[in-house]
């Protein structure tokens, strides 16, 4: 296998989704809309939205459209794009608190850059962090992981605000505390509101890791929601509805900290994600994305409700927010024996992570997907 580990997306490969090394569908060729066609043709319904990169479907029109001139028009050159501040024009003017930003990538480079700018910012190096931010090393433990930089980083409880209070007396001098609002459920207005508290106290920067929550649970993520401001946000993932493209922004007292360290990347200026984004962003101007997708995730949610307590001897429980939720299980073969039932049934259901709604899921959609599970989980727990 020329590809260590089957896959170099670590949540595609087989084990990740079904527990086994052999299960299938194990590779795809197409999709459309919320639906997935794999190597042999095969049709299923998709809860898993590649990780919450895609909230508006699989090769949305416009999006598509925007993509496929970008790469016309020769999707890179030697200046900045035009597009570019065109679409951080866009960007900024729908997250709360941000008059800037800058484009990467990936969620993780823009996560990693907004810790840059707040360690620059304050010539501290300590930070406190909750929830996941992606593989750079900041934010990892284990092999690889030089143990001075893991040192620099404490871990706190989500929604748990002694635990918030605790790090920040005990943990000295420290740079910013990184969040990512929604972990496993919704946060509560107390634990937002210590947050931005206890940061301002600290004199340390607060970072919204908004990569899975932004254009999804509203445009402008939990800050827009809830009503609070960062200093800092990272957005990623549905901005681009599957194009490659995220971004770092923040307000207007972080302006010249971003200019005094090196944040580059030579393809951080193609046209095809910033037109991709550019596209979405108008989608969400026009068309009331964030109400149909708080519509279609109250619909699975409640689906899920109903199953955990009718498969109470497998299902455990029912994890995250309406826009983006999962069932947990006793144990992680019957996680994997039910996203298996799921897939030979038609559904691609993520088992212990998130499953995330989009716009082409609707009512009889979920419907479908409801029935789809129910019959999973009834074969497996006659099992
Ligand atoms: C909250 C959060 N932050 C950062 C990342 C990293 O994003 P990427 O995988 O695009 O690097 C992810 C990815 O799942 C994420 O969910």
């Amino acid at each position: 296998m020329t590809i260590p580990g089957f896959t170099s997306t670590g949540s595609k490969r087989p084990v990740a989704l079904y527990g086994r090394d052999d299960a299938m569908p194990s590779q795809m060729v197409r999709a459309e809309g919320c639906r997935v066609w794999d190597v042999d043709g095969r049709e299923y319904i998709d809860t898993i939205m590649a990780l919450g990169a895609v909230a508006l479907g699989y090769g949305h029109p416009s999006v598509t459209s925007a993509a496929v001139d970008a790469a016309r028009a020769g999707a890179v050159g030697p200046l900045a794009p035009k597009l570019e501040r065109e679409v951080a024009d866009k960007l900024a003017a729908v997250l709360p608190g941000v008059s800037w930003v800058r484009f990467l990538k990936t969620g993780a480079e823009a996560v990693a850059a907004a810790v840059r700018i707040a360690r620059a910012a304050t010539d501290r190096e300590r930070i406190i962090t909750c929830g996941y931010h992606g593989w750079l090393d900041w934010c990892q433990t284990g092999a690889g992981i030089p143990s001075a930089v893991q040192a620099l980083r404490r871990e706190i409880r989500f929604n748990d605000v002694a635990d918030l209070e605790g790090a920040v007396l005990e943990d000295g001098p420290i740079a910013c505390i990184v969040v990512e609002p929604v972990v496993d459920e919704a946060p509560t207005a107390e634990w937002l509101a210590a947050l931005r508290e206890t940061s301002t106290r600290a004199g340390a920067y607060l970072v919204f890791d908004e990569i899975k929550t932004a254009f999804r649970i509203a445009r402008g993520g939990v800050a827009e929601q809830m009503d609070v401001v960062p200093d800092l946000v990272a957005v990623g993932k549905a901005l681009g509805n599957g194009y490659p493209i995220a971004a770092v922004g923040g307000g207007e007292h972080l302006r010249a900290s971003v200019e005094t360290t090196w944040i580059s990347s030579t393809l951080a200026t193609e046209f095809v994600g910033l037109a991709a984004a550019s596209a979405v962003l108008d989608v969400f101007e026009a068309e009331a994305v964030v109400n149909a997708l708080a519509e279609s995730g109250a619909g699975l949610f409640a689906c899920l409700t109903n199953l955990a307590r009718k498969y109470g001897d497998i299902v455990t429980g029912v994890r995250g927010v309406p826009q983006m939720c999962y069932l947990t299980f006793a144990t992680e073969e019957l996680s994997g024996a039910v996203s298996v039932a799921a897939a030979e049934r038609g559904l691609l259901f993520k088992r212990n992570a998130y499953n995330f709604v989009a716009l082409p899921h609707s009512r009889e959609v979920i419907d479908r997907i409801g029935t789809i599970l129910e019959d999973a989980l009834g074969a497996v727990s006659q099992c």
